[in-house]
């Protein structure tokens, strides 16, 4: 049994504002990695005021589900910096990270990202979210698109060397952003602890956020502007990073890329719909961790997401359900889920979530 999580986690309201000597400290020239929002959500502000009188190289068009050829820009227009900031939910977060690789490292090619063998070290990474769902701030792992694809990648290096934590960031998330993003903490938090990776730190982990989620998800969807909720799920969500940190998600994240890369469904959304199914065919092959979560969601995680109004928006034909699942059988996530996976099981998946979601 191991855990490993290297990243200084300091968690709570105004943390980047109190911490301005340690971010002066860093180095001298930074690069923040963000999109939009985080102008609106107060977390550049305070960002750029922990920084005075630094460089500060400032890319702010992140795009949601970031290509491989966006990180590419990225490091090929800042070639020299000593710190990079990954401001915003995954996505700036997942960008950072490879950026902080390809610049620390000039001679790869983006592609090289996914050979770990090719690289050992980073540029320091430094993590602000400003979603509650992610975890990416806690994790060595980096999800971007290749070829309209979603792929991640995985190396030590991009463990965040810091990274701050601040639920008030979180205010201004709409309301579809906040369940769709708490949805991916879920997941996080169940993959976790199903998958075959598990070990005893991460479920101790893995079920305190589990039941934070289900406790205070439900009660923030219908009060937004409630601070003590919108802590809750912060602190939930670093915690299931945390768990993914030590087992990787497992097939309901597999499952539910190709719904976010093909019908745009917010990828939380997209992977949450999966996790019955997944709790189904574990319990099906004798996985007595399967019973726990059914348990505590008092027989189906389905009445939760009743409750939660969880809705796909989208139509799913006979034919994306065939070509996704010929991805996902290749999907690395099934050696590590509980049961079996053949093309049949997978394209029942995908059928169950349409017949209850769409
Ligand atoms: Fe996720």
């Amino acid at each position: 049994m191991g855990f490993f999580m290297p990243t200084k986690v300091l968690y709570g309201k105004d943390i980047v504002l109190k911490n301005r000597e340690l971010f002066q400290s860093l180095g001298e020239t930074f690069l923040i990695i963000t999109g939009r929002s985080s102008r609106k959500n107060g977390s550049f502000d305070d960002i750029l005021d922990v920084l005075e009188g630094k460089h500060v190289y400032i890319y702010d068009e992140t795009p949601e589900n970031p290509p491989l050829e966006v990180v590419k820009e990225i490091s090929e227009r800042f070639e020299d910096v000593d710190v990079v900031i990954g401001l915003g939910g995954g996505s700036p977060m997942d960008t950072a990270k490879a950026v902080a690789v390809l610049i620390e490292n000039k001679h790869l090619k983006p592609e090289d990202l996914y050979d770990k063998s090719k690289y050992q070290s980073a540029k320091p990474i430094i993590c602000i979210p400003t979603t509650a769902g992610t975890g990416s701030e806690v994790t060595q792992y980096s999800v971007l698109t290749v070829n309209g694809r979603k792929r991640g990648f995985s190396h030590e290096c991009v463990f965040p060397k810091i990274s701050f934590v601040d639920y008030k960031y979180t205010f201004t998330l709409s309301e579809s952003l906040t369940l769709s993003t708490a949805l991916d903490a879920l997941s996080h938090a169940v993959e976790g602890f199903l998958s075959t990776r598990a070990t005893p730190f991460s479920d101790m982990i893995a079920i305190e956020s589990v039941k934070i989620i289900k406790e205070y998800l439900p009660k923030l969807m219908s009060d937004l502007a409630n601070e003590f909720y919108r802590e809750r799920m912060m602190f939930a969500s670093t915690l299931a990073g945390m768990v993914i940190a030590q087992t990787g998600t497992t097939v309901a994240h597999a499952l539910g890329y190709s719904l976010t890369t093909d019908k745009g469904v917010k990828h939380g959304l997209a992977t949450a719909v999966f996790l019955p199914y997944e709790l189904r065919i574990a319990k099906k092959y004798g996985c007595e961790k399967a019973n726990v979560i059914i348990d505590m969601f008092d027989g189906s995680l389905y009445e939760f997401y009743r409750l939660l109004n969880v809705r796909l928006d989208t139509l799913i034909t006979d034919d994306d359900i065939h070509s996704w699942a010929s991805i996902v059988i290749n999907a690395s996530h099934l050696s590590v889920t509980p049961g079996k996976y053949d093309l049949e099981t997978i394209v029942e998946a995908y059928k169950e979530v349409r017949e209850h979601f769409c």
